[in-house]
Parts: structure tokens; sequence; C-alpha cells
């Protein structure tokens, strides 16, 4: 019943239907990016064919739809991810802005000398490195959660860093590197017993499970619409309303101002005092025709097939003679990142390209979680819910074949 389904899904992904070097695309790279369903390119034709406009602006009725349009998105956003009002859902370019304006804003506001930001071990460069720029301006410091073995959170370090010097803990819902999906409600509970704010980087869990911020109860939780069957360059940044009001802007220009004058600006209302600048509007947009179609598929169905296809991939990778995965985490969302003998993950993504399917070798913007596991660079193949038994099948083939050319 599921496979059945998940063959009408993947008619909706009109990428998904070509031949690449003569043999049937298989996407493996979804950590990545994903494919666009056709109503999400739809969205956006629609938007540029018929009421391309600028936003909040115009009184005229194509500003009045584009407005409309932008609008309706942010609130599809706040019931996508539970914020309790839209004034607390930012529009930015990714993820990687979100972090980037949290630790600008309320980093640079909170931050002084010998206060300590506390990270993990596993995260994407996004989170690591817009603190260790922080830090360095404040002369504060950056401690990382140690991991252990399996690739999990070594939650005893964890509360071991804890101090009154903490003033932010940011770390990763679901590693974009090894899969692992953290404890990410216990380490919110356990910040805020410490009185410290927590920021969650979601940009690889929210396509894979219900998102809900307010039974999170994080501070800060961010996403990129590209992994999650949206546009690129758009993001969110989700913030609890009392510490984006406290916040002061990230950066100046048009829309996120109620008055300037040479003296002093005086600064708009939340949302839009964190959205200078025209935004991209098409990307919202879209990324609001994404959470329509991900609603219509519904989350028990993705939530199904994507375990089931991780088990069976799991099991079938474990019989790949030669493969061995980095790290072995219990929650863990589709992302498998492995290694072949001794070739070189970069020659395995090259031929498995040349059988038609994508996967991502290299370090996948996460170089300390590899690092950790003694490697520096990994084959990592990425599931979503268009992905099929058949093609993990493929797959496997495809390695053995791998196998067969460098031993
Ligand atoms: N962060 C993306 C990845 O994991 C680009 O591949």
């Amino acid at each position: 019943m599921t496979e059945k389904r998940i063959i009408e899904v993947r008619e909706d992904f009109p990428i998904l239907r070509q031949l690449v070097h003569g043999k049937p695309l298989t996407y493996l790279d979804n950590a990545a990016t994903t494919q666009k369903p056709r109503t999400v390119i739809d969205a956006l034709v629609k938007y540029y064919s018929e009421f391309n406009s600028n936003i909040h602006r115009g009184v005229h009725e194509l500003s009045q739809r584009a407005t409309g349009a932008y609008e309706d998105s942010r609130e599809k956003m706040r019931l996508f991810v539970n914020a309790r009002s839209e004034t607390e859902i930012i529009f930015v370019r990714g993820a990687t802005e979100a972090i980037n304006l949290v630790a600008q804003s309320y980093g640079n506001s909170v931050l002084g000398a010998g206060d300590e930001v506390i990270i993990s071990g596993m995260e994407h460069h996004a989170n690591i490195v817009p603190w260790q720029l922080v830090c360095e301006a404040r002369g504060a410091r950056l401690r990382v959660i140690r991991l252990t073995e399996r690739g999990e959170l070594d939650l005893d370090h964890f509360e071991s860093l804890l101090s009154p010097r903490t003033k932010l803990v940011s770390i990763v819902h679901a590693s974009n590197a090894i899969g692992t999906v953290n404890p990410v409600k216990h380490v919110i509970a356990r910040a805020h017993a410490s009185g410290v704010p927590v920021l969650i980087d979601g940009a690889q869990a929210v396509a894979h499970f219900e998102t809900d911020v307010r039974d999170l109860d994080c501070d800060f939780y961010v996403l990129s619409g590209h992994k999650l069957y949206g546009p690129t360059g758009i993001g969110v940044l989700y913030g609890k309303k009392e510490l984006l009001e406290r916040m002061p802007p990230y950066q100046g220009g048009g829309d996120m101002i109620r008055s300037v004058t040479f003296e002093k600006s005086v600064y708009n209302e939340l949302p839009y005092k964190f959205e200078a600048g025209t935004p991209h509007i098409e990307g919202v947009i879209g990324l609001g025709a994404a959470l329509d179609y991900l609603q219509g598929i519904g989350w028990p169905l993705i939530v199904e097939h994507e375990r089931d296809l991780l088990q069976y991939a799991l099991a079938r990778l474990r019989e790949v003679p030669g493969l061995r995965f980095i790290a072995d985490p219990c929650e863990r969302v589709g992302v498998l990142s492995f290694m072949l003998d001794d070739i070189h993950p970069h020659d395995i993504g090259t031929v498995l390209d040349q059988e038609g399917i994508a996967i991502r070798a290299g370090h996948h913007c996460a170089q300390p979680v590899l690092e950790r596991f003694g490697v520096n660079a990994t084959a990592r193949a990425s599931l979503a819910l268009y992905n099929t038994r058949g093609e993990i099948d493929r797959l496997i083939d495809a390695l053995l074949m791998v196998r067969e050319v460098f031993t």
C-alpha cells in the first residue's frame, strides 16, 4: 500500500523521470537538497507570470496579491512548526543565515568576555563558524559536547559544560553527516533549568518528522526551504517573541523600519524588523507550496515509509563486503555515511554517477565530526520520501561493482 503510494508520489517530481548517463536517475543526495514537486515549480511560474510585484509597498492589485501570497506562506510555516504567532516566523536565506542572524544579533548583545556558547561535536560548519566569529569578537569561548562511539551526544559531558558562564546552547536536531537525531527536548529542558536559551538547527530534521517548537520549547529553530522540497535561497528563523523583541536588527534597509531620519531610525515591528530589503518573494511563495504539498501527503505516510526504507537500506548496506558505517546512532534519519574498503569516497561517487546514482562524497560541510571518526571524507546516501527499495537495490548493485573496479 505504502510502496504503491510512493510510486504515485514520484510522479509529482518531474526531475525524477529522467535518465542520467542512460540509466534511470536514482537520487540519493537529499541531505544536500531535495527535489521539488510540480506544485512548487508551478507556484514559482504562476508568481512570475501572473502577479510578480514587490510586497508591503504597493497599493496596486499585483502588489496586494504578492503580499497576500507571501504572508499566507508565513501562516503556513507558523502552522508547520506550531509557533504561537506568525510574528515569530522570520524569512531568511536559509538555516545558515538564520544562525548568523542569531549569532550576530542575540550573541553579540549577550556575550561578554569569558562567557560561553555550547555546541556539539556533530555540527555543520554553519553551526560552528558563526559562533566562532561572535565569540572571537566578544572574547567568549566555544565549548563542544563530545560524541560517543555511536555518534550520539555525550549527555554527561553536556551537563558538565553547563555553567553560569553559558549564554547559549546551539545544537543540531538531525546530523547531516551521520544522521543522528538528538534528544533535543531533553537538552532544552536541561539548559532551561540553568536559565540558558537553546537554538536548534533543524535543517536536516524538518523533512523527516513533525516539528513542534512549542512542544520542544526551543528558543530558536532554524530551517532551510530547499531541504524541505521547497526552493533554494529561502529559510526560516523561528524565535520566541520575547527574545526576538529584545534583539537588535541584523541588517538595516527598507521594510525593517518604521521611520528614518539622519539622526535616528525607528525599527519596524516583528517579523519585519529582521527582513530588510526586498525579500525572496518567490522563494517564500514556493516554500508555502512545499508545505501544502507535504500536508497533502501527511506525516504518517512520510514517517512510515522513511522508517521502512532506512531499515531496508541499513540491512542491505551491511551485506556489502568491506562497507563500514561512520557512527551507528540509535535514533537516526536516512543519512547513511560510509566507507568502502579503502576506496576514496570521490571515486565511489564518480562510479555511482555513471550508473545514474547521485550521492554526496566529501566532508559534508561537517569536518570536525568526520575527524572525530578518523576520516576526512565519506560516501553519503541520503533518503527522501520519494525513494524506493528498488533504488536501494540499485545502489547495492553499483557498490558491488565499485568493489570490482577498485579491488
Ligand atoms: N549541508 C548540505 C549537505 O549536507 C549541503 O550536503
